[in-house]
């Protein structure tokens, strides 16, 4: 692709999750790397290029309502990165415009339906070109991605796993990612639908190994002490996918994600609250209401994102052994995000990637380059083949370190009394959710926090008081 114009383009550039990914590269970009911004509007574009400092950066007129202008974005461009979402709204343009160019794509989609849809229309098309679709490079769903990558490999080769995510976080949503899920949640019907014509047109691993996300039932969690919660987000279906793809997830691979509380009064509030936003956002004129209550363009400012933290734990078992793990980092929706986007687009550009085309998820596409990217950080690796044997069998834990501003690898020294999950196999459509009367919380709290999980943050009262 020596012919094209610039190595990455940042579509959405003037978007609140754009401006921070155009900062990230402008503080991060290598040497020489040739690189844009696109977006609809030429004033604010120029108002970014500005605050960046970087006068000397091409600026490319594109519309997600405009195919043409896409193509030529796609066209001269080696990775294009989009932060225009809703996805399910205006993303498919762009994807088919990479598709056919040969182009490849990141994204920072948590829509299920838009990626199965986009697997449907394009995948074929972008194995011929060679473009790599690679959807979901925030927080949904890289850590769990490459975190469930990780432990699998710190398990015996070739054994039956079974792992457990859990995640908890504090932190809070931007305008554009309440509108993205609020028209999620309104289209569960058409979910389904594209859910179950990806599956059946991508049919099964063809080496014979099956890899499936289960959603498993609310239970208190005997090695992390946890509460947890079934969580059906996008992360469980890429890491089901990134299973199915890879060899080192074993014969019979087994994912379960789930919200975790140290108690049982926030798992059960968390629940309520979800369910109640999830059926409040099928009724139009609610949805609208609810729209209508939070800018796109908006989000936490420094300050809060500054507070803003992650985890996830994994615990994964596999003949014979448990291995826990644990991600963790900083602001999940949009100062880590920024950079996991930015990483990826960077990796796919200048890393020495295995051969892939078409829709592949993070593990796939760039598993040990995006791994190695998130821990330039140097010790990643070593904590982990150097743990101990734990009393009843199983391994003593491990620690991930993902992302650059994360001081040190985590290490648990626990028992680690090696059980089994309770989960039962099942669809992770069918999330199970318990009820009970949700917390109090101002109209916008309730949107904002639901969406990043932390009203599920174990001792985090001040997470429950309403958005001022
Ligand atoms: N999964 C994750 O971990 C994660 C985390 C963060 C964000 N996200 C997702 O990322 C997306 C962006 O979020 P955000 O908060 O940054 O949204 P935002 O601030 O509302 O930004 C949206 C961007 O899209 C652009 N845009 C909208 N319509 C367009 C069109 N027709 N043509 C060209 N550009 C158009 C906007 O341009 P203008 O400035 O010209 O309006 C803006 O640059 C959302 O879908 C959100 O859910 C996901």
């Amino acid at each position: 692709m020596a012919d094209r114009d610039f190595d990455i383009v940042l579509f959405g550039a003037t978007g609140f999750t754009g401006q921070l990914t155009a900062d990230y590269l402008a503080r991060h970009a290598p040497p020489g790397l040739r690189w844009a911004l696109a977006g609809r509007n030429r004033g604010k574009l120029e108002a970014v290029r500005d605050k960046l400092g970087l006068p000397y950066l091409q600026l490319l007129s594109a519309d997600a309502g405009d195919p043409a202008s896409l193509s030529d974005v796609a066209r001269r461009a080696r990775v294009v990165i989009t932060t225009v979402g809703p996805y399910l709204q205006y993303g498919a343009p762009l994807v088919a415009a990479c598709a056919e160019a040969g182009t490849d794509y990141v994204d920072l989609t948590g829509e299920p339906e838009f990626v199965d849809r986009m697997y449907l229309q394009h995948h074929e098309t972008a194995v011929r070109t060679g473009a790599r679709l690679v959807h979901a490079c925030g927080f949904d769903s890289i850590p769990h991605d490459l975190g469930a990558y990780y432990t699998v490999q710190q398990l015996p080769a070739d054994a039956e796993i079974t792992l457990r995510g859990v995640v908890r976080s504090g932190g809070m949503a931007s305008g554009g990612t309440i509108h993205s899920a609020l028209g999620q949640f309104s289209r569960a019907r058409q979910m389904k639908t594209a859910y179950a014509d990806r599956r059946r047109k991508q049919g099964k691993p063809a080496d014979g190994r099956s890899s499936r996300a289960v959603s498993g039932k609310p239970h208190r969690d005997p090695v992390l002490g946890y509460w947890l919660l079934p969580l059906p987000t996008i992360d469980p279906i890429v890491v089901a996918r990134s299973g199915a793809a890879l060899a080192p997830y074993g014969p019979k691979f087994r994912y379960s994600h789930y919200a975790g509380t140290k108690t049982l009064r926030y798992a059960a509030g968390g629940a309520a609250l979800v369910t109640t936003l999830a059926a409040a956002a099928r009724v139009k004129p609610v949805r609208n209401f609810l729209l209508g209550k939070v800018a796109a363009g908006d989000g936490p400012d420094e300050a809060k994102r500054a507070k803003s933290w992650f985890t996830v734990d994994f615990v994964g078992e596999g003949g014979g052994n448990t291995v826990r793990t644990r991600v963790k980092g900083g602001d999940p929706g949009y100062t880590e995000t920024s950079m996991m986007l930015a990483e990826s687009a960077l990796c796919l550009a200048f890393d020495d990637n295995p051969t892939t085309a078409g829709r592949v998820t993070t593990a796939r596409a760039m598993g040990d380059n995006l791994l190695a990217r998130a821990g330039r950080w140097p010790d990643l690796r070593d904590p982990l083949t150097k743990r101990s044997s734990a009393p009843d069998g199983g391994r003593d834990a491990a620690g991930v370190r993902i992302w650059p501003d994360i001081d040190q690898a985590s290490v648990f020294r626990g028992p680690g009394p090696g059980r089994t999950h309770d989960g039962t196999p099942e669809s992770i459509d069918e999330g199970h959710l318990i009820g009970s009367p949700p917390p109090r919380l101002g109209l916008r709290g309730v949107s904002r926090k639901i969406l990043m999980g932390d009203s599920w943050c174990p001792g985090q009262e001040s997470n429950l008081r309403p958005f001022a």
